[in-house]
């Protein structure tokens, strides 16, 4: 009899999606050879087709092939960091179809550090894209039943590795240019890959490659998310509570107001506890009937990037406006 891996890989080899666990966040996985299965993925998603898409591999071997040049700086971060969450964008191959990389000259190439996501790059044999198994501009999934709910029977096969453990999306590494430049903060600190290079990161180029996960609204809920001090949420919370609306707050310390119509978590003080949470709360908060989600930053130290990051984003993507000038990064 088949097991799950080898169902799965037979679907991808059918052009088939197939969404599987990685370390970061659930990828919605197709063939990267096949471009009918790439244009599956645009249209589960609802992803506009000039937005590139991560090519994971099993090993640096079947990526590597894909770039036209492996810099000197790649080495040395593949080395540390493979399999893991980080990705890098190197100058693409003549084989790499547009389908992939939304005509840019650039390629992204990763190799996730998840036993089940390496069993089916193995078992499959080639490389597959897999962007975060959600529709275009909202929460990436970190479990299978988030897959379920999101994409429903636009997904063909869902391969369940329980929650994943990063809980954020890989940092995305850019050396097709002069200088390398960090594209998304993500699962590799910034600071643990300047330490690497023994040079800073620069950012995204101004009118650079597309990168949804670039763009300033994504990874939102439906439900307007807030970054305020504390004090902001207090005044918010109180005026909520008079007018018998619900809300959530994200906030350190002992909740001080809480009553009925709110409802107060106290994130993880470690930011890998946070990013591996993050997500999962986001999403049961959107479904939870809460007018607003008020959410206090975590402190601006390098260490809390993507954190920040993200929830920064998921406030510009949610319906309302969300920031106060207090809290503009
Ligand atoms: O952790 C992750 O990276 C997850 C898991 C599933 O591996 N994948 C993921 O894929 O986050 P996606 O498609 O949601 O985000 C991929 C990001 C986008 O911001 C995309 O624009 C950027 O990678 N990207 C892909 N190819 C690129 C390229 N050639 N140049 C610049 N950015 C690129
Ligand atoms: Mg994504």
């Amino acid at each position: 009899m088949m097991n799950e891996i080898e169902r799965a890989a037979e679907c991808l080899r059918a052009g088939k999606l197939v969404a599987f666990p990685t370390e970061t966040v659930y990828g919605l996985g197709a063939d990267a050879l096949n471009a009918q299965a790439v244009a599956g993925i645009y249209a589960a998603k609802g992803r506009p087709a000039d937005h590139p898409l991560i090519v994971h591999g099993a090993d640096g071997d079947t990526l590597l092939r894909l770039a036209r040049r492996v810099p000197a700086p790649a080495w040395v971060l593949i080395e540390r960091f493979w399999p893991g969450p980080l990705t890098l964008v190197l100058s693409r191959a003549a084989s790499v179809s547009d389908a992939v990389t939304g005509g840019q000259g650039t390629v992204a190439l990763r190799v996730p550090d998840h036993p089940l996501a390496l069993a089916l790059l193995a078992e499959f044999g080639g490389p597959l894209v897999a962007p975060s198994a959600n529709r275009f501009g909202r929460i990436s999934p970190t479990t299978a039943e988030h897959v379920q709910e999101e994409l429903g029977s636009a997904v063909d096969f869902i391969l369940d590795g329980g929650p994943c453990q990063v809980g954020v999306e890989s940092a995305i590494v850019d050396l097709s240019g002069d200088a390398p430049r960090l594209l998304r903060p993500g699962g590799v600190p910034r600071e643990a890959i300047e330490a690497l290079l023994g040079r800073s990161l620069a950012g995204p180029a101004q009118g650079g490659p597309r990168a949804p996960g670039a763009l300033s609204a994504h990874y939102a809920p439906v439900t307007p998310l807030h970054l305020l001090t504390r004090a902001e949420i207090h005044t918010q919370v109180r005026e909520a509570m008079a007018a018998g609306r619900k809300v959530a707050v994200l906030a350190p310390a002992a909740p001080d107001i809480i009553g009925p119509g709110c409802r107060w978590l106290e994130p993880p003080a470690d930011p890998a506890a946070y990013a591996r949470v993050l997500y999962a709360w986001l999403r049961a908060l959107d479904r939870s009937g809460v007018s607003a989600i008020l959410v206090q930053p975590p402190p601006r130290s390098p260490c809390w990037e993507a954190v920040r990051d993200r929830l920064t984003r998921a406030a510009r993507g949610s319906k309302d406006i969300p920031m106060t000038a207090s809290m503009t990064p």
